[in-house]
């Protein structure tokens, strides 16, 4: 059996006393209000989370105004006081059951399916998210052509960010984590597929940067300094998740370095496996093997860094939950959670682990779905051999 003891070590960061070591990782429900106010569907579905013994929930991507950010239809937002007051429920039912709450904020850029207040779509420079619409977030057909964002857009974006955050705050929310992951916003600024732009807001892989450091100082300023902070990166994109960062393993510390100097609390990694190699192409043998939380851990290290680190991708394992704590300080868990909303109790249990199954998220990835599926499906007295 495996010794387990790490996962469940308590960790604490930014004055949060987390139990154990294991976190929801973000995920889109497209299940709250027309108007971006929490359905109340959606307070069961994270305290049950909570319930199971997740320590810390990361919610889904939370658009930030009332201009470019909102991505998906009945995406929930944090850009108004109905909506902040909406969330209240959902903070306190998972206090209520000891855990923490953080919120993702999110701008969708180009890859937005549908916008309730405008009718265009902005990007770093004039660009197209490659691939199709999600389906499962009801789009079809390509991305939209997103037009270059301006430099009064630019601070309107960052504004939003800034007043989101506040709002989460007051909403109760232990901190937030911006979605630098996965081809939204902050991920365009980041790359040079989005960002051609040869002002400010561009340049080279570090100079790139100047959008997420400016919506962290911001935030940084507007919340405070006793409120949890962080980033999720990825190098991949909802549609292209094979693409790698420009200029190998080295780029990839200096940009960590950055954005740990500016003041995270955390740093978030996510991409298709945990252990994946980032960059299986460097020059040098010894770096080719290095996943993106190694090369986080090893920066962090050098500049002795006060940032935890939370990993993910492909986590459906104990024996992997617990290896991944070799470079990372907590692990979180997205498809596999679904399929277990009490992750956590299961194994300090060792009951079995029910499979994710991809059609708990088919037509659409919505909270009523996966009830039918639950439902349908799940049936965990019958596990055998799936543990
Ligand atoms: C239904 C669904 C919705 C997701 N929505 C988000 C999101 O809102 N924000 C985000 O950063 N990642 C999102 N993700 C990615 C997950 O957080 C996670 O990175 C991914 O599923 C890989 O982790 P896993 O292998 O543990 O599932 C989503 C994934 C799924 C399956």
């Amino acid at each position: 059996m495996t010794d387990t003891t790490a996962l469940f070590t308590p960790h604490a960061f930014a004055g949060l006393e987390l139990s154990n070591r294991l976190v929801l990782a973000p995920m889109t429900r497209t299940s709250a209000q027309d108007d971006g106010q929490v359905h109340f569907d959606m307070v069961d579905y994270y305290r049950d989370f909570a319930r199971g013994n997740f320590s810390l929930l990361i919610t889904e991507g939370i658009y930030t105004d009332d201009a470019f950010s909102q991505g998906y239809a009945n995406q929930p937002g944090l850009a108004n006081q109905a909506q902040q007051n909406s969330w209240r429920p959902v903070v306190d039912a998972v206090h209520q059951q000891g855990g923490r709450i953080i919120a993702q904020l999110m701008h969708a850029g180009a890859q937005t399916q549908h916008n309730r207040f405008k009718d265009e779509v902005v990007a770093p420079s004039e660009s197209r998210a490659s691939g199709e619409m999600l389906s499962f977030y009801g789009g079809s057909g390509p991305f939209p052509l997103a037009r270059e964002i301006s430099e009064a857009e630019v601070h309107d974006a960052i504004a939003g960010f800034t007043t989101s955050a506040r709002r989460a705050k007051e909403a109760g929310f232990d901190g937030i984590e911006l979605h630098g992951a996965n081809g939204y916003l902050i991920h365009q600024f980041i790359s040079e597929r989005f960002n051609q732009r040869d002002d400010a807001w561009g340049g080279d892989a570090i100079a790139r940067l100047a959008f997420p450091l400016a919506v962290i100082r911001s935030v940084r300023e507007a919340v405070g300094a006793d409120f949890a902070i962080g980033m999720r990166l990825s190098q991949g994109t909802v549609t292209e998740p094979e693409l790698t960062w420009q200029g190998g393993p080295d780029k990839a510390r200096e940009r960590f370095a950055k954005l740990m100097e500016a003041g995270l609390d955390f740093l978030h990694l996510t991409g298709s496996d945990v252990d994946a190699p980032a960059f299986p192409e460097a020059d040098d043998e010894r770096e080719r093997s290095l996943s993106l939380t190694a090369l986080a851990a090893q920066v962090r290290s050098e500049k002795a860094a006060e940032v935890s680190l939370i990993t993910n991708g492909n986590v459906a394992n104990v024996a992997k939950a617990q290896a991944a704590l070799q470079h990372a300080d907590l692990v979180a868990i997205g498809r596999s959670a679904l399929a277990n909303h009490d992750w956590p109790k299961r194994v300090q249990r060792g009951t079995c682990l029910t499979e994710f199954d991809f059609s708990m998220l088919s037509p659409l990835a919505t909270l009523a779905n996966e009830e039918d599926w639950r439902i349908a499906n799940d049936k965990p007295a019958n596990c055998e051999g799936r543990c």
